[in-house]
């Protein structure tokens, strides 16, 4: 399948961009870091974890838990006052814990409320707090990490899908809202993404081997692959590019439905 044509290539140039990633610690946002920091750019960490390797010079973390507020604040002060701007916000930290693969009526009060606190409020409170700086500035892009389920649904994610498309609209919503103070704002929808977050969940996929079946490229995506979405969304070449959402999917919104077929009916 591979050929020997020769295929493009791209290199993004952030030199000078302030850049706050939250959950940049690991899976798909440290990859988000990792670009914005070879790129050039200075990047914020705002995860409740600390990554585990971070020697670049130009990465700093923040301790931050999205549901708290003040916690939100304290990263988008500590930005302003060290690097005087921002430039782009990824709203990338998202959970989905073992016990929210049920039916709504079996998933505990406790951890749909949290996932509503990260998944939904943690975004807003960012963005909440990001967009008077972008005003001022007439700059900035914000990203939000959204889902292919936040298009299309599965069983059992009946917390974790809904949220995900209150994402897209989010992106929606704020990049009308904004177009015209010179801000954008976009959702990306990734397909399955090797990260600990999916391989954390891999029997309720059905394993690896049918999660990479359903994606019609044959393979689950990397997290550079979303990172190189995230850099083209937030660079000058996608300057016409606001309040829509990019699916980096492998091609597996398009398979629909037939893809994940309940059990025989007895
Ligand atoms: N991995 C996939 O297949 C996949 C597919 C579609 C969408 N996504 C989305 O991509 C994003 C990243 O997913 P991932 O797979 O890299 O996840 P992950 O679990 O591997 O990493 C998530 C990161 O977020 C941090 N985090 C968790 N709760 C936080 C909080 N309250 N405040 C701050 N940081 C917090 C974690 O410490 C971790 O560093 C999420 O929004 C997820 O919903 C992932």
């Amino acid at each position: 399948m591979a050929s020997s044509r020769p295929i493009g290539s791209v290199r993004f140039e952030n030199n000078n961009r302030v850049v706050i990633v939250t959950g940049g610690s690991m899976g798909i946002g440290e990859a988000i870091v990792s670009a914005f920091a070879a790129s050039g750019a200075d990047v914020i960490i705002a995860d409740v974890t600390a990554p585990e390797s971070n020697k670049l010079p130009n990465v700093s973390y923040q301790r931050c838990d999205t549901a708290s507020q003040k916690d939100c604040d304290a990263v988008v002060q500590h930005a302003i006052s060290s690097h005087g701007a921002i430039d782009v916000l990824v709203n990338n930290a998202a959970i989905q814990p073992r016990e929210s693969y049920h039916p709504i009526d079996g998933v505990p009060e406790s951890v749909w409320q949290r996932m509503i606190d990260v998944n939904l409020c943690g975004y807003m409170r960012m963005a909440s707090c990001v967009l008077p700086k972008m005003k001022g500035q007439e700059s900035g892009v914000v990203i939000n990490v959204a889902s292919g389920q936040a298009h299309r649904t599965a069983r059992e994610v009946g917390v974790y899908g809904p949220i995900k498309s209150a994402n897209v609209m989010q992106a929606r919503q704020w990049g009308i809202e904004y177009a015209r103070d010179g801000i954008r704002v976009l959702s990306v929808s990734p397909g399955a993404i090797d990260t600990p977050m999916i391989r954390a969940s891999l029997d309720e996929q059905g394993g690896s081997g049918a999660l990479a079946n359903r994606h019609p490229i044959g393979r689950i995506g990397t997290p550079q692959e979303v990172a190189d979405a995230v850099l083209w969304l937030t660079s000058s070449a996608a300057s016409f590019v606001t309040a829509t959402d990019l699916e980096v999917d492998g091609g597996l919104g398009a398979l629909g439905a037939f893809a994940d077929p309940y059990p025989m009916i007895e």
